[in-house]
């Protein structure tokens, strides 16, 4: 794990410039032309880590976080989710929801994010624009889709669909904020017809633009989907054949998927994002890591808010730790997760499920800062210290334990973000 407490980072137009012994402070002052008086000095208990990177999250459904997981995926959607969702043609009703889950998820050390908005555009434009407020990096997709029984009013005429998805990237790439992205976002196979999806592929396509969706999250919907699609092979087989498959698309959940279907995601250099949260809270499935890391297809976590009750990416990592241990115990995996290895996942994993690997994920010199400084030893820590625990125990009880309080603050891009600003 890159955590920095014994060594020196210098800082140049947000990136990391070197990583040096701390015994080594004069020489290094000289050589980068630095005071050695403004060194940072961190204490005993406190250490920086890596931003985390959330690969999954819906912001509209902050709103009702914590509640309602008491149905099934496709019963879930259009009792709870969809109704919500429709409410944010609303901007005043955006505007508060929106800023609720920017600040909640960087006060927990999201220093990037995945989200989905909602089918709206202004709204999704609102979205990005207080991100950038806030200094979070993120993608943000309008959510498309044209199909929709149940709750009528919450969907879309095929081509107003992909005709405002053009407009939403043509206007949020207009802005030019540093580190806010668009992202086409095709809800999921049953909520989309074979002509929308096709569109939204050229879109990509043309455009060279990252893809997010959902992927075989529960056994009900990919029965939906083989009915709905009889002419593909599988799930992945229809994302792939309307270009949606490529090296810049993460998928959540992905529980179900064949080893034929591993196979092609690893092929295209597709990324699967892991909601352990979500795969429990809804009953969907269990994703085996293990598999999914055999086959060398990019992984990343995430909270998937609201499927998932919560926001922090600290739960997803304990989450994961959890699936994993199930699957052990029910004889389906030998070697489970490690704490390292989901702490991977939730940073260095993440980054490369969003192809941000060259920019952030870990301290490597060149990359830019996005970590968290931990303070262990909090006024209202949720855990305790005791002397004979070494750094990794308290580590470890951070990752298990610790929750934003330990998380004193937030840098990205080398700007501290948290604690907020006045001007936000
Ligand atoms: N599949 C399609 N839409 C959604 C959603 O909003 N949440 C989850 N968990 N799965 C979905
Ligand atoms: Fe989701």
């Amino acid at each position: 794990m890159k955590l920095l407490q014994v060594v020196i980072t210098f800082m140049l137009f947000a990136k990391i410039v070197f990583l040096e012994q701390s015994d080594q402070q004069e020489q290094l002052a000289e050589k980068w032309g630095f005071k050695t008086s403004d060194i940072r000095q961190l204490s005993k208990h406190e250490f920086f880590m890596p931003g985390l990177v959330d690969t999954h999250i819906h912001a509209p459904q902050y709103l009702f976080t914590g509640t309602r997981v008491d149905l099934p995926l496709l019963q879930w959607l259009t009792t709870y989710t969809f109704p919500t969702e429709a409410k944010y043609q609303d901007s005043g009703f955006a505007e508060e929801a929106y800023t609720r889950v920017v600040r909640r998820t960087l006060k927990n050390g999201t220093t990037t994010a995945c989200y989905f908005a909602t089918i709206h555009t202004d709204t999704s434009l609102l979205l990005a624009e207080i991100i950038d407020k806030f200094g979070q990096r993120a993608f943000v997709g309008k959510v498309c889709m044209d199909m929709n029984d149940s709750v009528p009013q919450y969907k879309e005429i095929t081509a107003d669909s992909v005709q405002e998805t053009e407009r939403f990237v043509k206007e949020l790439l207009e802005k030019k904020y540093p580190r806010v992205q668009p992202v086409i976002t095709p809800r999921f196979g049953p909520s989309c017809t074979e002509d929308l999806l096709c569109a939204l592929g050229d879109l990509a396509q043309a455009r060279d633009l990252h893809v997010q969706s959902h992927i075989s999250e529960n056994e009900e919907e990919v029965k939906l989907v083989e009915n709905m699609f009889p002419a593909y092979k599988n799930y992945t087989d229809l994302y792939d054949k309307n270009k949606l498959l490529t090296s810049k698309t993460v998928m959540a959940h992905a529980c179900y998927l064949s080893e034929e279907e591993l196979k092609l995601f690893s092929l295209r250099g597709a990324a699967i994002s892991h909601c352990p949260n979500s795969n429990f809270s809804l009953r969907s499935g269990v994703l085996n890591v293990r598999k999914v890391l055999e086959h060398n297809v990019k992984l990343g976590l995430g909270t998937d808010v609201a499927g998932g009750y919560s926001a922090s990416m600290l739960d997803a990592i304990r989450k994961a730790m959890m699936a994993s241990n199930s699957l052990q115990i029910n004889k389906v995996n030998e070697t489970g997760l490690t704490l390292e290895e989901a702490f991977q996942l939730a940073t260095l994993g993440g980054s490369q499920a969003l192809g941000l690997d060259d920019v952030i994920g870990n301290f490597e010199v060149g990359k830019e800062f996005d970590a968290l400084l931990i303070n262990t030893k909090a006024s209202d820590s949720p855990f305790d210290l005791f002397s004979a625990d070494n750094f990794e125990d308290i580590l470890q009880k951070f990752l298990y334990l610790g929750d934003d309080r330990n998380i004193s603050e937030v840098y990205v891009a080398g700007k501290q973000v948290v604690p907020f600003s006045s001007s936000v």
